[in-house]
């Protein structure tokens, strides 16, 4: 649904307020303690991050995004899903990683992160090494990143990003739905491009050891 006024998307924002989270503060911290926490960057309008939530209600799920005409679509899906373990950061995930204390994060999805073709603009691709140190920060030691892109370029971008950053490879897919892989969820961009034929790539990376 198109946003006709400000006004509007601010109160459709306000009615959703007990979902969100300014920045991993205290009140992040009593939300995820006791909990493993997975964190998705870029959650765009949230169908991969409810439905996962739905399913996983022992972990606790920050999804971060940086537009609010769009981030508030998610927290209205999660709203009516009356889902207790997910909630939501605004904003720049480069300016929201900080807050995170180190080692405090088990899984980080990246799913169909902005590509970025330009090489100018290579820092901004949510796999470019200036990101990777952020995450490896906020990593616990036996977390990881699951990433999903259609974007050929990003992808191999991002296969040689990872060693080259301290992480280690595995699931590396080129056609994740024709690789016998149980339980994908997909996120809206996901059905788009497959709706279209173009075969989605799938990797996991891990610190290594
Ligand atoms: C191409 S869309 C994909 C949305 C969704 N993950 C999907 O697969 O359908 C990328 C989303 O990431 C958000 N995004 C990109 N860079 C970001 C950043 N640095 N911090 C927070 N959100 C970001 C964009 O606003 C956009 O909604």
């Amino acid at each position: 649904m198109r946003m006709r006024t400000r006004s509007h998307l601010e109160e459709r924002l306000e009615a959703c307020s007990n979902l969100s989270l300014l920045k991993y503060d205290d009140s992040a911290k009593s939300y995820v303690q006791g909990h493993r926490l997975h964190i998705e960057i870029g959650c765009g309008k949230g169908n991969f991050i409810t439905k996962t939530a739905l399913i996983n209600p022992d972990i606790r799920y920050i999804a971060i995004e940086k537009v609010s005409n769009v981030i508030v679509l998610a927290m209205e899906k999660a709203k009516n899903a009356e889902l207790e373990n997910l909630r939501f950061m605004r904003g720049n995930f480069e300016y929201l990683g900080e807050t995170f204390p180190d080692k405090s994060v088990d899984r980080i999805y990246l799913n169909f992160s902005d590509p970025w073709p330009k090489k100018g603009y290579a820092k901004r691709r949510l796999t470019h090494g200036g990101f990777l140190e952020i995450y490896k920060r906020i990593l616990k030691d036996s977390g990881e990143i699951c990433f999903k892109t259609d974007n050929r370029e990003l992808f191999d971008f991002s296969l040689e990003s990872f060693p080259a950053n301290g992480f280690s490879l595995s699931d590396v897919t080129y056609d994740l739905h024709n690789s016998g892989f149980e339980g994908n969820i997909m996120t809206e961009y996901e059905e788009k491009f497959s709706l279209q034929g173009t075969p989605i790539c799938r990797l996991v990376a891990r610190l290594a050891k």
